[in-house]
């Protein structure tokens, strides 16, 4: 495998889709063979996962739930993610495996055994070479969210069914994460999104830009 593998993570609301888009344009600029993806809904039957998913009327076992977000990586890995990674190219994914981790595992209470058996099952073992967790409080990314929907909007509209879970649910999740990044701390590194737009994305490329340049892969920029 000779791509580099990126992945951002946080709870609902930390910024990381901005900062992905920010990024992925940064090294396109300088040349660089990108692909920018998600999860859930990286590949065409991802994205009606993903529909499904996020639906904010659909009663969604917890069970189901897993094996949904599971099957998802499964497509994602096998059809985009190790194909694009063995062509050499840098993979930046909008969540990965840490989500099921942080949301399932610890928001829904599953058995952390079963999830490391079902992540492991998805992935086929693929693991980031690097992961940005943009790390906010729960009560910050409240706050952005209700500022994205409007009144007029009437409330729950403009949600979708994970955004709505309860206040002691995105603590868990945002717990899970910290300890993710407490027990890699060479894999995983915290952002601080509570910053700007703009300082935040300075920040990203202090991490990203070295970290590229050792695996020799920021040699490959054009000059402007
Ligand atoms: P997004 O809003 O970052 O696009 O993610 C969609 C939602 O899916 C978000 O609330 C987190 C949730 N999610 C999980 O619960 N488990 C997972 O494995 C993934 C990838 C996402």
């Amino acid at each position: 495998m000779t791509g580099a593998f990126i992945t951002f993570e946080g709870i609902d609301g930390s910024g990381k889709s901005t900062q992905v888009r920010m990024l992925a344009s940064v090294l396109r600029l300088r040349g660089m063979d990108v692909v920018q993806t998600r999860e859930p809904g990286g590949t065409p039957l991802g994205a009606r996962l993903r529909e499904a998913l996020l639906d904010a009327q659909e009663q969604v076992d917890p069970l189901a739930e897993l094996l949904l977000y599971a099957a998802d990586r499964a497509q994602h890995v096998r059809v985009m993610l190790r194909p694009a990674l063995d062509a050499g190219r840098v993979v930046l994914s909008d969540r990965y495996a840490d989500a099921t981790v942080a949301y399932q595992g610890a928001g829904r209470g599953f058995e952390p055994s079963l999830v490391a058996e079902v992540v492991a099952l998805a992935t086929g073992g693929l693991k980031p070479d690097l992961t940005l967790l943009f790390d906010l409080s729960v009560a910050q990314s409240g706050e952005r969210s209700r500022q994205r929907t409007t009144a007029a909007d009437g409330g729950a509209h403009g949600h979708d069914r994970l955004e709505l879970e309860a206040e002691h649910f995105h603590a868990r999740v945002r717990d899970a994460y910290l300890q993710i990044a407490a027990a890699e701390p060479e894999r995983v590194r915290i952002v601080d999104a509570s910053l700007s737009v703009e300082e935040i994305h300075a920040h990203v490329l202090e991490i990203v830009v070295p970290f590229l340049e050792n695996r020799g892969q920021w040699s490959q920029v054009k000059t402007q």
